[in-house]
C-alpha cells in the first residue's frame, strides 16, 4: 500500500494494552502516515484500569514516534471516525476463531458509516494466544503475566495491588 498521507484508527478498550497489541501497533505503523490508537471508553467488559491510565500506559509503552497519537472517545467508533474524517479502521486478527467477531464488526460499523473500511493485520504467532481478558484473569488469579504486556502494564498492576494491601 502507498504511504499518502493515510491515516488509520486503532480502536480497542487495550484493558491492558498487551505485546500482541503494540506489535499491531508496529505493523500498522509502517503502513499508514500517521495512526491513532483510540481507547473505547463504554466498553461493556470487565474493566480492570480507568480511561486515563490505558492511554497513558499506551503513551510510556511506546517509543517516541510522531506518527503514532493516542486518544480515547466515547459513544460510536463509526462517529469517532467521521468527526475525526478517518476511514480506515486497523483490527488485529489473532486466530481463526477472531474473525466471525471482527467480520461482523467490519460490516456494522460500514453500515454505520459507508466511508469506513476495516483492515485486518495478523499478529505475530508468538502472541497469538494473549488477550487482555486472560491478562486481567491471571493477574486476579496471582499469575504472572510479565511476558505478555510492556513493563508500564506491570508498573501499574503492581501499582493497585499495593494499594489494595494498604487498604
Ligand atoms: O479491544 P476490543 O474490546 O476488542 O475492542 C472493541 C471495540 C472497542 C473496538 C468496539 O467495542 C467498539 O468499537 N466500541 C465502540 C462502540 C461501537 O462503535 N460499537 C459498535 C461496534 S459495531
Amino acid at each position: 500500500m502507498a504511504k499518502d498521507n493515510k491515516i488509520a484508527i486503532y480502536p480497542g478498550s487495550f484493558d491492558p494494552l498487551t505485546n500482541g497489541h503494540i506489535d499491531i501497533i508496529k505493523r500498522a505503523s509502517m503502513l499508514f502516515d500517521k495512526l491513532i490508537i483510540a481507547v473505547a471508553s463504554n466498553s461493556t467488559k470487565n474493566s480492570l484500569f480507568t480511561i486515563d491510565n490505558r492511554v497513558q500506559i499506551i503513551n510510556e509503552s511506546l517509543s517516541d514516534n510522531d506518527s503514532i497519537r493516542v486518544d480515547s472517545f466515547e459513544g460510536l467508533l463509526s462517529d469517532y471516525a467521521r468527526k475525526n474524517n478517518i476511514f480506515t479502521i486497523i483490527r488485529g486478527l489473532r486466530t481463526l476463531s477472531d474473525f466471525e467477531y471482527e467480520f461482523q464488526m467490519a460490516i456494522m460499523n460500514r453500515s454505520l458509516n459507508s466511508s469506513i473500511e476495516t483492515i485486518f493485520l495478523m499478529t505475530d504467532e508468538k502472541y497469538s494466544h494473549i488477550s487482555s481478558s486472560f491478562i486481567k484473569e491471571i493477574y486476579k488469579l496471582n499469575g504472572d503475566v510479565s511476558r505478555f504486556v510492556p513493563s508500564p502494564v506491570i508498573y501499574q498492576l503492581n501499582k493497585i495491588k499495593n494499594e489494595k494491601n494498604n487498604k
